[in-house]
């Protein structure tokens, strides 16, 4: 939520920072602006709207200067205006400011602030910091750059909250100040030039050496230097890590949206998630990063899953694989209800948290949530440099390349074979049988082949979607397993189209929701062959005698169910355990499709941001 990117170099700062944000956009994409150091003072640009529309002020009105700071934002305080985009200046017009998180006493602080003079433009948190600092650096005592670095340190004394934030002062050039507290930041290391973002993607271009920032760190950036600080001001380590995936990972290719791009990569996702990690010996998983001795994964009596949206869709899959194959009871939370609950759990309850960014404010305080109570907590993440990764006791990584779409998709899909993996594991230290075990590692084998086979379909899709695309409302209907697959294609439906979209057990129907069913409101019926089968015909033919429209995903070659529904989005046939990751790709392309019917701006829906940084 909001990104940050700062530079300091040989090299003109504006066409830097502006790149950079570009892949930082995700994170926040309503405003958006710069502050560079232009060798008589700060000078800024910023527009609402996306970056481009801040490229193009820049264009024609460049800044010129070697070191600057910048910001794409996600509005938590104040309405998308160019006044409100950050960064922010202090009362003296001589820092500037920009801000990732959330300052919760900032009206307490603004108080203060104005009782001794302070007038302030905007109507964010962050503008209120902006002038704390100023106040703060004025009356510090000490000289040079220790003077910004020092007022960073005291200021953060005095605000409560969550940030990430990067500083630069008139009176410094050269020197870009950055702070971490709960939201991300990293500095990527250059040769005779540095860097600072919130995250190492944005840097890609430029270097893959990079230094995450630890909590309460303050960073001091020059361009043949950087020196990180503990909160205490002592010399902290830092441990320089080479990444993966270069610029080419963040690229689109061939295709028109990274959406479509990251559902057509499935396949590939999908085998990265478990090779490497299949022991057909013993018709079971090994999973090294968990941490924990075969003696230790005996002794688990429960799970509890945490996540939120897609993440916790794929824990409610996990949930139903780990008490089918292991028949350990799993219970699944939204991570910002565990966190401030007070649920009892049982003592030998093993913690997941499930994220794709690994960043997400509420998972994170979920996770420290049940650390603090002293339970064992393992992350499922895909962005192997984030907190959560960090945080956690082990885990599992999903090896999926950065997932850049808004909505969720490859790393849904790698969630789920990870729980798959999960749930033989535990199975075979209990009672799954070998044969058992292994007709599932030959569907997750053959599941790469099927997705190839199912992608085919994207045109097919595409159509119904076109046929579709008006209505006001839909509902995603599924059972067991299916049913968190249901609620998944109606998150994906809302969360690209802006089509209102109900995800319900298809039994549910008759308790209230079968009101919904007329002739415009569509029902996508996940109903692939497997033990309640009949029981999904039966919702289908109760949705047809209202005259609703039905939308069936089934089985290649289902004549029964092609007789019956209004469309059919067929899915190959394989173990039903594996079933619901390829039922999940129609639903995908269904809402990717129907978005792009209706125009919308697929990778970066309204409202929304990928990363969730703020609670
Ligand atoms: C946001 C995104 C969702 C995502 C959720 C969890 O709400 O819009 O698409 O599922 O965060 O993200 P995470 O990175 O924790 O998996």
């Amino acid at each position: 939520m909001c990104g940050i990117v700062a530079y300091v170099g040989p090299r003109d700062a504006q066409p830097i920072l502006l790149d950079a944000l570009g892949r930082l956009e995700y994170r926040g994409y309503d405003s958006a602006g710069l502050a560079i150091l232009n060798g008589k003072g700060v000078e800024v640009r910023k527009k609402s709207g996306r970056i481009e529309e801040l490229a193009k002020a820049c264009r024609s009105k460049p800044v010129n200067g070697k070191s600057g700071i910048s910001h794409t934002r996600w509005a938590t305080h104040g309405a998308p205006t160019d006044t409100n985009a950050h960064p922010h200046l202090d009362a003296s017009g001589k820092l500037a400011l920009v801000h990732n998180g959330v300052i919760e006493n900032y009206l307490e602080l603004k108080g203060q602030l104005t009782k001794s003079g302070h007038k302030f433009l905007s109507d964010t948190d962050t503008e209120i910091l902006a002038h704390l600092l100023g106040d703060t650096f004025e009356a510090s005592k000490e000289k040079g750059e220790k003077k910004l670095i020092d007022a960073v340190r005291k200021a953060l004394t005095q605000v409560q909250g969550t940030l990430g934030i990067a500083v630069i002062h008139s009176d410094l050039p050269g020197l870009v100040v950055g702070a971490r507290r709960g939201s991300p930041l990293v500095i990527g290391v250059g040769n005779g030039e540095n860097f600072l973002a919130s995250d190492s993607q944005a840097l890609a271009p430029y270097t893959n050496r990079v230094v995450v920032l630890q909590d309460q760190e303050v960073v001091a950036l020059h361009a043949d230097r950087f020196d990180v600080a503990s909160p205490l001001g002592q010399k902290a380590d830092i441990r320089v890590e080479e990444i993966e995936g270069g610029a080419a990972a963040s690229d689109k290719g061939a295709h028109p949206h990274f959406m479509l791009k990251e559902i057509f990569e499935q396949a590939e996702t999908v085998r990265s998630a478990f090779r490497g990690r299949l022991d057909p010996d013993e018709a079971t998983a090994k999973l090294g990063g968990l941490n924990l001795s075969t003696e230790e994964l005996r002794e688990v009596e429960r799970i509890f899953v945490l996540g939120c949206g897609t993440a916790l869709h794929a824990g409610m899959v996990g949930k139903y694989l780990i008490e089918t194959l292991a028949k350990i009871p799993v219970d699944t939370q939204h991570a910002s209800e565990f966190r401030y609950g007070d649920s009892p759990v049982h003592e030998k309850t093993l913690f997941f948290a499930v994220s794709q960014s690994g960043e997400t404010a509420d998972t994170l305080g979920a996770l420290r949530e049940a650390k603090r109570r002293g339970f064992r907590c393992l992350g499922i993440c895909n962005n192997v440099s984030s907190t959560i990764a960090r945080e956690s006791d082990g885990g599992v990584y999903m090896h999926a390349g950065p997932e850049i779409g808004v909505a969720a998709t490859k790393s849904f899909t790698s969630q789920v074979v990870i729980f798959t993996l999960l749930s033989l594991l535990l199975g075979r230290l209990h009672s799954l049988s070998a044969a058992h075990g292994r007709e599932i590692l030959n569907a997750l084998d053959r599941l790469p082949e099927h997705i190839h086979s199912l992608l085919k379909q994207s045109e097919k899709i595409r159509a119904i979607a076109h046929k579709y695309a008006q209505a006001h409302s839909m509902l995603f209907l599924g059972r067991l397993a299916n049913f968190p697959i249901a609620l998944e294609g109606a998150l994906k439906m809302k969360e690209v189209t802006y089509v209102h979209a109900e995800g319900y057990p298809s039994a549910e129907l008759k308790h209230g929701v079968i009101a919904l069913i007329d002739k415009e409101t569509p029902t996508v019926l996940i109903a692939t062959h497997d033990g309640v089968y009949d029981k999904n015909l039966g919702s289908l033919q109760e949705i047809k005698a209202r005259g609703g429209p039905v939308l069936a995903v089934a089985h290649e070659g289902d004549t029964k169910i092609a007789g019956m529904a209004d469309a059919v989005f067929s899915v190959p046939r394989t173990h039903e355990l594996i079933q619901p990751i390829l039922n999940v790709i129609p639903l995908q392309l269904f809402s990717y499709h129907t978005a792009v019917a209706l125009g919308r701006d697929v990778d970066k829906p309204r409202n929304l941001a990928k990363s969730v940084t703020v609670e």
